[in-house]
């Protein structure tokens, strides 16, 4: 027993004695591990952000509206840190961005929505809230420098479903009139600023040579004159400053784009998209840098470049067409800006040797979109090892501060004032996005006078896939990236609605998308479509109409004494084999939120003018098609550029 006793004691002053031990070591351990993570936080801050110093005083000559830009750029950048200078040169995807306070820790100089990328709320405040916010935390940088917020508004404000959704650019191209593409333009804008976006990733300038790309209806036309025209006027509208302040634009995709062979995409799913150029510098300078020349005469803001190769070489690692030809010759005094990772994308090196060989090329602001923080950490690197001059550095960051200091940010109250929202899908936007569509309807066939329609016709059918869907009639970058399908867009007119609206009260009207009647009507109006797509999802090895749609036709003229066929699609398809059928033609491209500019011109209240802005091919065997009009097999396209009744 009494050795129990002692034992037990013994054992409990030993227990005692670990459990002091044991606090201890937890104490010190714990101190020891606040001690490391707070040094390598104070080492990472840093490492992030460089010599600290100063804020400048309040009347910095930079900060003064009435000083030449020339003299605020040059006061700003000699009050520049390297870090400041490289994060100016950063372009970050808004859903990549870590903490928002990374947008002045890193002085970013700009951010994007890439499409689809929106805030909670899609509507008109939840935008302006989001930019404010962004806004806002730019200006509590050392340097206050605004940050630029940008977005590919390339048909409207396409983001926000209650915007004005005009036509996409084939169909403007159709239209052939650079005072409406500036007028479309000028409302853009008008709906971007609205909602605090100061960027617009717009007008593409491609050059489509084969309507089996993904991306034709991006673009204006195949024609370069055309293409400078109507790109030029919409750089004019878009840059047009209202109450001080004005968008940047971006032409894109600098440059060849459009020319890409056939499976010879870098991308593992695409075909053509992102692909090989296939033009030579003669082609290059004849067909696809006359538009770009207008863009820089126009006084384009920034310029996009491809994710494409021209030879063996990706275009952003090209010095030659970056510094020498854009920047050298073409005088363009902008910013070269990357498109989404074009710096990484396909690169076979390492991303401290992409971004460099990318810079030395020319490039001003990387679309990261996401590391920026290795960006920053490469290219700081870069300086100090020489493998980047700070001259490039300087140039890059004093073209991106030009462009901010003429757009008037500088000198704008720093949050957007929360007035100008009504603007977003107005009346008037709406208006003339229904005068745009009606003009780019295109009339390729047209048998006894068929069209315009009587508005007073007894008995009418419509059919088709296309007839009751605003999602296609507005195409992808609509929303989402690849678009949406039905009528979600508050505010929008489909087809059907807008014929509906056109027709005379005592006019009956009937709907079946599958043209399936149990009544017979003089008058039958097929309005069949393209799905959307987006880029490299829309590559297509043979652009046709689908058997849906058809069918639809089919049984539509069962029912129907003539049948007008309306396409809405993004390209020509491949209609040889059944044209012949049709009584009528028309293409209407991706019109836009207001199907009323359709209906419009099907039943006479405007008259059809558009003229195909580019060849409508005949067969497979003629792709591509040069921008002379040329097939591969020397047959004649089905219509020719410039067609239209
Ligand atoms: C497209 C560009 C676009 C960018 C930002 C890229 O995938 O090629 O045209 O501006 O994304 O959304």
């Amino acid at each position: 027993m009494g050795k129990t006793r002692k034992t037990k004691k013994k054992h409990e002053k030993f227990t005692k004695k670990a459990t002091n031990l044991r606090r201890s070591r937890w104490i010190v351990f714990s101190l020891g591990a606040l001690l490391v993570v707070g040094l390598s936080l104070y080492l990472q801050n840093r490492e992030d952000l460089g010599e600290q110093l100063p804020p400048p005083p309040t009347d910095a000559l930079y900060k003064q509206a009435d000083q030449a830009v020339e003299l605020r750029v040059a006061d700003l950048l000699a009050r520049m840190t390297l870090e400041e200078k490289i994060g100016q040169m950063s372009l970050v995807d808004k859903n990549s961005l870590i903490r928002t306070e990374d947008v002045s820790r890193y002085n970013l100089g700009a951010v994007l929505s890439g499409a689809g990328a929106k805030p909670d709320s899609n509507t008109p405040e939840g935008w302006l809230d989001l930019t404010q916010k962004i806004t806002a935390e730019a200006a509590k940088s050392r340097l206050g420098i605004p940050i630029l917020f940008g977005t590919d508004a390339n048909h409207g404000h396409g983001n926000v479903p209650s915007a004005t959704i005009f036509p996409h650019a084939i169909g403007l191209g159709a239209t052939n009139d650079p005072e409406l593409v500036k007028k479309i333009a000028v409302a853009t804008s008008d709906e971007l600023r609205a909602t605090g976006i100061n960027w617009n990733y717009s007008p593409s300038l491609d050059g489509p040579k084969d309507i089996r790309w993904g991306r034709v209806y991006e673009a204006f036309s195949d024609d370069p004159a055309l293409i400078a025209a109507l790109g030029s006027a919409y750089i004019t509208g878009a840059q047009l400053p209202q109450e001080g302040t004005s968008v940047l634009t971006s032409a894109k995709h600098y440059i060849g784009t459009g020319s890409m062979g056939w499976d010879t995409s870098n991308h593992k799913t695409y075909k053509i998209d992102q692909g090989v150029i296939i033009a030579d510098e003669k082609i290059l300078r004849e067909q696809y840098l006359p538009p770009f020349q207008a863009a820089v005469t126009a006084n384009v803001s920034s310029i996009m470049v491809a994710l494409t190769d021209w030879g063996d070489e990706r275009i952003i690692d090209s010095n030659y067409l970056i510094t020498d030809v854009l920047k050298n010759d073409m005088k363009f005094n902008g910013f070269v800006v990357s498109d989404w990772y074009g710096v990484y994308e396909y690169a076979d090196s390492s991303d401290y040797d992409a971004n460099v060989s990318a810079i030395n090329a020319g490039l001003d602001m990387a679309m990261l979109p996401f590391k920026y923080k290795s960006f920053l950490k490469d290219v700081k690197r870069a300086v100090e090892k020489q493998d980047i001059s700070i001259e490039r550095i300087d140039d890059a960051v004093s073209r991106i501060l030009t462009k901010k200091f003429e757009s008037g940010l500088f000198d704008t109250s720093i949050v957007p004032v929360n007035d100008q929202l009504a603007k977003v899908g107005s009346k008037e936007h709406r208006l003339l996005a229904r005068i745009a569509a009606a003009q780019s309807m295109t009339l390729l066939k047209n048998d006894k006078k068929l069209l315009p329609l009587n508005k007073d016709a007894k008995r009418i059918l419509v059919a088709g896939s296309g007839a009751d869907n605003v999602g296609r009639q507005v195409g992808a970058w609509t929303v989402e990236w690849q678009g949406i399908d039905g009528n979600d867009l508050p505010g929008a007119t489909s087809i059907l609605q807008g014929i509906k609206e056109t027709v005379s009260s005592g006019t009956q009207l009937e709907y079946a998308q599958n043209g399936v009647f149990s009544e017979r009507a003089s008058i039958g109006i097929a309005i069949i479509s393209e799905k959307p797509y987006a880029e490299g999802f829309g590559d297509n090895e043979e652009p046709k109409i689908s058997d849906e749609d058809l069918q639809a036709i089919e049984n539509l003229k069962k029912s129907a004494d003539q049948v007008v066929v309306v396409l809405i699609s993004g390209r020509p398809l491949l209609i040889s084999d059944e044209i012949n059928g049709w009584d009528a033609f028309v293409a209407a491209w991706l019109p836009g939120s207001e199907g009323a500019g359709v209906a419009d011109v099907l039943f006479g209240d405007q008259q059809f003018t558009g003229r195909l802005p580019l060849p409508w091919p005949a067969s497979l065997s003629q792709l591509p098609i040069t921008a002379n009009g040329d097939t591969q097999d020397s047959s004649i396209p089905l219509f020719e550029r410039g067609f239209g009744l």
